[in-house]
């Protein structure tokens, strides 16, 4: 069957303020679920979720896990011969934190006017909270408009991507029928530019670790001590040091073993997206890049695996001076994977980098926070084919497919353990502020993403029927 969009289109754009208003309200309820005193407020974020689901005809409820709700929903009131499509966001945030260079309140959702027009500033507007809309939005409108969808439609929303999602897998294995579906479509990724569309079809993986290392038995008087014995803050930096060399390198053993390298093809096609190095360095504050010789900066954004530094501390660090060695020092290290590195790998290579260098007398402790591998999503599926013809129609130019530095670990799980493929589409911009203050999305982009996800609800009705091939 093939649908016209132009009448859900419509309704979108006379609905749009509405939409903007229940984003509003999504953003306002702060689903931090990394911190345990938010629990109530993400459980309160999950129904929320699920009674808007309810309301538009869905057979929704926010399940329990061993950690956050998962809100699950279902319409499969088009039956046998459509598509099954299931719809992932995740409905957590990262924590606001540094709260004082916010300039309103993280929670308080504020429209301010910016080159682009009007945006909406809060935690979570774009990340994830603005994009899941997207979908619902676009959902909502196609039933306002034909009272039934035209392709059976699951949805589940994660509160615990932003926090490493343990209770993901466990969910996906004990709901793999009821979650049985061709293909899986993410809006947590971001678009080229503006006005360019973007499918994404490379996730970097990731590898995060908390690292102490520890020295003498207690806090030392640093005139005392000082110079005679090893200083676990000054050795943790060095050794942190060492983890790059001179070309930017990273120096943990058999990092590189499964590495593949960018083909001639591959960079040929980022080279023709004509990426724009200054606007990229201009949203970070910054004016030149950095990082490993012989790479472009999409590159080694996309392609290259990394180690970074996410959080150090140790000794005294408040008001005034205090003189004292310290027992020991902390840093948060994870590392962005590739195709075709082995997680478990590259930790185990990490563990091994850091007790090659352990000064005598002291230890490591050492917790990882969870692995996942870098993805590739096919790129000549019929279902990209339709997410390229919708957003091409809503765009009016073709959109461009992508890789990411972020993590999206559902993509993986979903691939595993329910055994089908995701489309990655999103609407976020590089200048969005991502995990930082005054995180914003453009209206422009949400009011975008709500008629593409409406293009491609009526791209996939027009698709020969799915059928059962994701049944494993
Ligand atoms: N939406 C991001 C992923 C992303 C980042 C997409 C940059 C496009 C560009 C996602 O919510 C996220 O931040 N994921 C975490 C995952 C981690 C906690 C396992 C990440 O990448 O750090
Ligand atoms: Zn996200």
């Amino acid at each position: 069957m093939s649908f016209d969009p132009k009448p859900v289109l419509d309704h979108v754009d006379a609905a749009f303020d509405a939409s903007v208003e229940r984003v509003c309200e999504l953003l306002r309820i702060p689903s931090i679920s990394t911190n345990p005193q938010y629990a109530d407020e993400t459980r309160r974020c999950a129904e929320w979720l699920a009674e808007q689901l309810r309301g538009m005809g869905f057979e929704a409820d926010a399940r329990q896990t061993a950690g956050h709700p998962m809100v699950v929903a279902h319409d499969h009131s088009a039956g046998g011969g459509a598509p099954r499509i299931l719809y992932y966001g995740h409905y957590d945030v990262q924590p606001p934190d540094p709260l004082e260079l916010w300039e309103t309140g993280p929670f308080e959702p504020t429209i301010v006017d910016g080159p682009h027009g009007k945006r909406v500033v809060a935690r979570g507007a774009v990340d994830d909270k603005g994009q899941l809309m997207t979908f619902i939005e676009a959902i909502r409108a196609w039933k306002a408009v034909h009272g039934e969808l035209p392709v059976n439609v699951s949805i589940i929303l994660e509160g615990e991507e932003e926090s490493g999602s343990p209770s993901l897998d466990p969910f996906l294995e004990q709901h793999r029928d009821e979650l049985a579906a061709d293909v899986c479509i993410v809006c947590d990724t971001g678009m080229w530019d503006i006005q360019t569309p973007a499918i994404t079809t490379m996730l970097r993986g990731l590898v995060y670790t908390d690292i102490t290392l520890h020295g003498p038995s207690h806090d030392l008087h640093s005139g005392a001590y000082g110079g005679a014995i090893v200083n676990p803050i000054n050795a943790l930096a060095r050794i942190i040091g060492e983890l790059h060399d001179a070309t930017g390198r990273v120096r943990i053993p058999g990092f590189y073993d499964d590495v593949m390298e960018v083909t001639g093809e591959q960079r040929e096609q980022w080279r023709s997206l004509g990426f724009d190095e200054q606007q990229f360095l201009q949203s970070a504050g910054l004016t030149s890049p950095h990082g490993e010789h012989g790479y472009s900066t999409l590159e080694r954004i996309w392609a290259r695996p990394t180690c970074d530094v996410n959080g150090i501390w140790g000794g005294y660090i408040d008001e005034g001076a205090k003189t004292v060695i310290a027992s020991r020092a902390s840093a948060k290290v994870s590392c962005r994977l590739v195709a075709d590195q082995n997680p478990q790998a590259v930790y185990d290579g990490l563990v091994r980098f850091l007790h090659d260098r352990t000064p005598p007398g002291f230890k490591w402790e050492i917790h990882p926070h969870g692995m996942s591998p870098a993805i590739r999503v096919p790129t000549d599926s019929p279902y990209l084919e339709a997410a390229r013809q919708g957003l091409g129609a809503v765009f009016d130019r073709d959109p461009v497919l992508v890789g990411t530095g972020g993590s999206i670990p559902v993509v993986g799980s979903i691939k595993r353990i329910l055994g089908f493929d995701s489309l990655l589409v999103g609407f976020g911009l590089d200048d969005d502020r991502m995990h930082s203050p005054n995180e914003k999305f453009e209206l422009r982009c949400l009011h975008n993403g709500i008629r593409s996800h409406a293009a491609i609800l009526a791209q996939l009705a027009a698709m020969p029927t799915g059928g059962s091939s994701s049944s494993r």
